[in-house]
């Protein structure tokens, strides 16, 4: 065979820390829509590499031409324009979000500590539980700039919204928009004023019981499925919800959607990474939106943001996380 040495075209670069059910369903999604090339690492050995050998050898038949490759070592994943942080263990039935927070603060922050020193310029992409506390412990533990370090929570609490209402009414999925703020947790705020199918506000559409029904239902989604699953917990939501930001950053959509970003007064609420919305580009977070909020809503909204503070600082002081000059 003649060979020619050509330059081909960079393509972004997307590393996902930690194999399971969310990183490598994700990992896929990256790779089939041709959006970057992913590098998978995990703690165990041999499975990161099995999983991308395994979406390689599908390569040819869903017809992409993005690489997989799998690791246990950080220095693999240098150059990453996106770094997912998803290591850590999954809620299992009866175990709270809150109850994930020991574990899984020591692990996000060690991970993320590792990556930063690989790929200092990369926008940072949080989904270990508990939400909002990680996303935090990030950037409390780097130098990393607020506008790259975001949460991925709303888009995945809004979209079960969606599905619910579309059920509920017999449309389209793709007619229902709905957007829930506050943290990930019991006190999220589903907000039925900002919920419309074709511009139609559902208040129009549903009463009041059953708008309620729907809420309650979308504040229990994550725990509606870990029971049917008995073992783990969602993770084609979330992979979706991940994808759908991930694109909105590399391909500079500008997407306004929700997620946990840093606030500095705006809602009322400093020094805290809470689901908001926000614009999301090449650069990161390009906007925190500030939208208006009845008195009850943000009353529920620094109800949601005093339990994410009560764990932040409950992780910052028993983990012994300094916080940052
Ligand atoms: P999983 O258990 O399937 O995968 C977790 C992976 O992390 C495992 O492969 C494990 O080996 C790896 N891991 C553990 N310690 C590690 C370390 N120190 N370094 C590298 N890898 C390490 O769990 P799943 O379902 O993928 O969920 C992952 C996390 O995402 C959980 O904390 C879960 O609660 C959270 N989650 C958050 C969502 C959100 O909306 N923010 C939605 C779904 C899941
Ligand atoms: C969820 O909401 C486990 O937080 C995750 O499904």
């Amino acid at each position: 065979m003649t060979k020619f040495v050509c330059k081909t075209k960079n393509f972004p670069k997307v590393s996902i820390i930690g194999t399971g059910n969310v990183g490598k369903t994700l990992a896929q999604r990256i790779v089939e829509r041709n959006l970057a090339d992913v590098c998978l690492l995990d703690i165990v050995e041999g499975l990161p590499q099995g999983i991308a050998l395994d979406l390689m050898e599908a390569r040819g038949l869903e017809l992409h031409t993005r690489n997989v490759v799998g690791t246990n070592n950080y220095e693999d994943t240098a150059n990453s324009d996106v770094v997912v942080i998803t290591a850590g263990i999954a809620r299992k039935p009866g175990m709270s979000r809150e109850d994930l927070l020991k574990i899984n603060a020591k692990i996000v922050t060690e991970a993320t500590q590792k990556c930063v020193n690989f790929s200092p310029n990369a926008l940072y992409l949080i989904i270990t539980n508990p939400l909002d506390v990680m996303t935090y412990l990030v950037w409390k533990t780097t130098n990393l700039a607020t506008s790259k370090v975001v949460g991925m929570a709303g888009v995945l609490d809004s979209t079960r919204l969606q599905a619910f209402i579309a059920m509920e009414l017999g449309v389209s999925f793709n007619d229902v928009q709905g957007m829930v703020l506050g943290g990930h947790g019991d006190l999220m705020l589903p907000l039925p004023r900002y919920c419309t199918v074709s511009g139609i506000p559902i208040t129009e559409l549903m009463d009041k019981e059953t708008i309620n029904r729907l809420i309650q239902r979308t504040r229990d989604g994550g725990a509606e499925i870990v029971k049917l699953l008995k073992t783990g917990s969602a993770f084609y939501a979330p992979a979706s919800s991940a994808y759908y930001m991930i694109e909105s950053v590399l391909l500079n959509q500008s997407r306004l959607l929700p997620a946990a970003v840093y606030l500095q007064g705006e809602y009322g609420l400093t020094d805290i990474f809470l689901g908001v919305p926000c614009r999301l580009g090449y650069c990161g977070v390009e906007a925190v939106l500030e939208i208006n909020l009845t008195d009850e809503e943000t009353q529920a909204l620094h109800d949601s943001a005093r339990s994410v503070r009560d764990n932040i600082n409950l992780a910052l002081t028993e983990l012994n996380i300094f916080k940052r000059g």
